[in-house]
C-alpha cells in the first residue's frame, strides 16, 4: 500500500531510531499490553473480502471489456514477475465453492467488488450493456443470499474500463463523474433489490496516489504534485454525486445505504511531548484519511492540507494552490454524502516533523506533509515490507474518526496480514496473532464509544496483490496458483477466525488459547494435503500435454 519512495525513508530512519532513540521512548507507554476478554454488540457482522481484479481473473472471458489494470499488467515490468490478474483465483468460474468457504467460516457479510468494464466494456453505458456480466454478479448475489451471507458491494475497486482512461484521461478527467454514476445507476437498477449495502470507490488514496502520482499503479502515470490531487477531487465529486443519485432515485425502495471504503494507517507522534511531532503526526493522518473523510463529512479538505499545499504551491511559483477547491455548492453537496463510513487499516507508524523545502522538493504528496516516517524495529513486520503488526494504532483510529467525524457507523472494510514471499506454510501462526491482536483493539474501542458495526477480514483468498504480484499472500485460504485448478486450502487462521465469529468475540482465556492450539494442531493436515497435490502436480505438469483436472481438496 505504501509506494516504494516512503520505504526508503522509513529504512533510513527505522536505523536512526534503532542507534539514537531506544531509550529515549516509553514503547509501553500506550497502555496496549493488556488483552480485552469480553464479546461484541449483538449483531455484530463479521465478514471477508475481496476485489474484482484481485481474485476474478476471466480477464477477457464472455464480452468483458479492457481494464486499466489488465492494460498496465500486460505491460513488461510493472509487476513482480511480471505476474497478471488474467486467471487469478478463477473466482468467476468458483462461486459455489467459494460461496460453500464463506459457509464454513460462517460469515454473516462477504464483500467484493464489481468489475465496471464487465458490465459496461467501454465503461461508457450508453455504448453497450454486456448481460454476461450483470448475470455472473447475478449468480454470486443469490448464492450469498441463499447462504445467508449479506453480499457488501464495492462499486469501484481500482479497475477503470481502459477506453475511460484512453478517451479521457480517466481520474485525471472531471467527466468520469457522470461515467461512474451512470456505472453505479445499473449496479442499483439491477442489483439493488438484494443489495442493501454499497461502497462507491474502495481506497481512493491509492488510486490517487500511486495511480497518478507515483505510477506504481494502473494507470502508471507520474503525476508529480498535481496528479494525485486532481484524482482525489473528481473521486470525491464521484461519489456524492452517487450518494445522492441513491438517494434520490432509490433509497424509497430499496432501502439500502451508500458508504465509501476509506484506508488510513495511523500515526503515531515520535515524541509525545514535542509539539511539533504531534502536529505532523495530526498531519499524516489528515493527508490520509482525512483527505477523503473531511470532506464527505464536513464539507471541504482540511484546513492543514489546504495550508500546507497552498504555501508550498505559492512558494514554487504556481498561482494558485496544487490542491484544487470546492466551490460553496460543491462543499454543501458533498458534506454528509455517507451513511456509513469504511475503514481499511492495516499498519501504524511513528511520525516526526521533518522540512522539505519547497524550492528544492518541486513539490509531491509526500513532501507537502513535511514529516517523516519511522518504524519500531521491534514490531513484527511478518509479511509485507510496508506491514507492521501494530495493534494498538487500530484504536487510535477507530478513536480519531469517531471524535473527528461525529461517530458515524463504522464497517471495518479490510484489515489482515500477509505472508513473505512463496510461503507456503498453512499454519499461519502469526496470522491468527494479528487478527486476534487487531480484532481485541477494535473489541475496546467499541468499549470506548466508536460505533463499529462490522469487521471484514482482508482477504477470504490468496489472490493478485496488484504490484506485488501473487508474491504477497493475504488470504484466510491458501490458493496453489501454480495449479491451473487454483485450489484453495484452509489455513490455521480459517480455524481460528471461525472461532472467533461463533464467540462474537473473545470468551475468555483459556479458550482463546484453547482455538489457537487447535488450529495450529489441525493445519498440519492441511499442510500435507498441499505438499501431496503440489508433488503430483509437478509429476503431471513434468508429463506432456497432460494438466491435473480436479481440485485435490
Ligand atoms: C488495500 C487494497 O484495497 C487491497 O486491494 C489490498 O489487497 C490491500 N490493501 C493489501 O495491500
Amino acid at each position: 500500500m505504501l509506494p516504494r519512495c516512503a520505504f526508503s525513508v522509513c529504512h533510513v530512519f527505522v536505523l536512526v531510531l534503532c542507534l539514537s532513540s531506544a531509550e529515549d521512548f516509553d514503547w509501553t507507554k500506550n497502555g496496549h499490553s493488556s488483552f480485552h476478554y469480553g464479546t461484541f454488540p449483538a449483531g455484530f457482522s463479521w465478514g471477508a473480502g475481496s476485489s474484482a481484479y484481485q481474485t476474478e481473473g476471466a480477464w477477457d472471458k464472455d464480452g468483458k471489456g479492457l481494464s486499466i489494470w489488465d492494460v498496465f499488467s500486460h505491460k513488461k515490468g510493472k509487476i513482480q514477475r511480471n505476474d497478471t490478474g488474467d486467471s487469478s483465483c478463477e473466482g468467476y468460474h468458483k462461486i459455489k465453492d467459494d460461496v460453500s468457504l464463506m459457509k464454513e467460516l460462517k460469515l454473516n457479510h462477504y464483500r467484493f467488488s464489481i468489475s465496471w468494464p464487465r458490465l459496461i466494456p467501454t465503461g461508457i453505458k450508453s455504448d453497450h450493456i454486456n448481460e454476461k456480466g450483470i448475470q455472473y454478479y447475478d449468480e454470486l448475489i443469490n448464492h450469498l443470499l441463499e447462504s445467508k451471507i449479506t453480499p457488501v458491494v464495492t462499486l469501484y475497486h481500482w479497475d477503470l474500463p481502459q477506453v475511460l482512461q484512453e478517451k479521457y484521461g480517466g481520474w485525471q478527467n472531471i467527466s468520469m463523474v457522470n461515467h461512474f454514476n451512470e456505472f453505479a445507476s445499473l449496479c442499483f437498477e439491477r442489483f439493488g433489490n438484494r443489495v442493501k449495502y454499497w461502497m462507491t470507490f474502495n481506497n481512493p488514496w491509492s488510486v490517487a496516489v500511486e495511480g497518478y502520482e507515483t505510477g506504481e499503479h494502473a494507470p502508471g502515470l507520474r503525476l508529480k504534485g498535481t496528479g494525485a490531487y486532481r484524482a482525489a477531487h473528481h473521486i470525491i465529486k464521484a461519489h456524492a454525486k452517487v450518494w445522492h443519485t441513491y438517494d434520490t432515485q432509490w433509497r424509497g425502495k430499496q432501502k439500502g445505504l451508500v458508504g465509501i471504503s476509506l484506508s488510513g494507517d495511523w500515526g503515531e507522534p515520535v515524541d509525545i511531548s514535542n509539539q511539533k511531532d504531534i502536529e505532523a503526526a495530526e498531519r499524516y493522518v489528515q493527508f490520509f484519511l482525512g483527505w477523503f473523510a473531511t470532506p464527505i463529512f464536513h464539507g471541504d479538505y482540511p484546513q492543514v492540507m489546504k495550508d500546507f499545499v497552498g504555501r508550498k504551491s505559492v512558494q514554487q511559483g504556481h498561482g494558485t494552490s496544487r490542491l484544487p477547491s470546492f466551490s460553496p455548492q460543491e462543499k454543501s453537496y458533498i458534506k454528509g454524502t455517507c451513511d456509513f463510513l469504511g475503514i481499511g487499516h492495516f499498519t501504524t507508524r511513528y511520525i516526526t516533523q521533518k522540512n522539505h523545502p519547497s524550492a528544492r522538493s518541486g513539490g509531491s504528496y509526500f513532501t507537502d506533509r513535511d514529516l517523516a516516517e519511522l518504524v519500531d524495529p521491534r514490531w513484527p513486520d511478518p509479511g509485507s515490507e510496508w506491514l507492521y503488526s501494530v495493534p494498538w494504532g487500530f484504536r487510535r483510529l477507530l478513536n480519531f474518526v469517531k471524535s473527528q467525524y461525529g461517530n458515524p457507523m463504522i464497517y471495518v472494510t479490510e484489515n489482515g496480514v500477509s505472508e513473505k514471499m512463496l510461503c507456503t506454510e498453512l499454519c499461519d501462526d502469526w496470522r491468527i496473532q494479528y487478527f486476534k491482536d487487531y480484532i481485541n483493539e477494535m473489541l475496546k474501542a467499541i468499549k470506548d464509544g466508536v460505533n463499529v458495526k462490522g469487521y471484514t477480514a482482508w482477504s477470504l483468498l490468496d489472490k493478485f496483490e496488484w504490484d506485488e504480484g501473487y508474491s504477497e499472500r493475504f488470504g484466510l485460504y491458501y490458493v496453489d496458483f501454480r495449479n491451473k485448478n487454483k485450489p484453495r486450502y484452509p489455513k490455521a487462521s480459517v480455524q481460528f477466525y471461525k472461532r472467533v465469529i461463533s464467540s462474537n468475540g473473545f470468551p475468555n482465556q483459556r479458550e482463546v488459547e484453547n482455538w489457537r492450539r487447535k488450529a495450529v494442531e489441525t493445519c498440519s493436515s492441511s499442510n500435507q494435503l498441499l505438499a501431496a497435490a503440489r508433488r503430483k502436480s509437478k509429476e503431471h505438469a513434468e508429463m506432456p500435454k497432460v494438466w491435473p483436472m480436479h481440485d485435490e481438496v
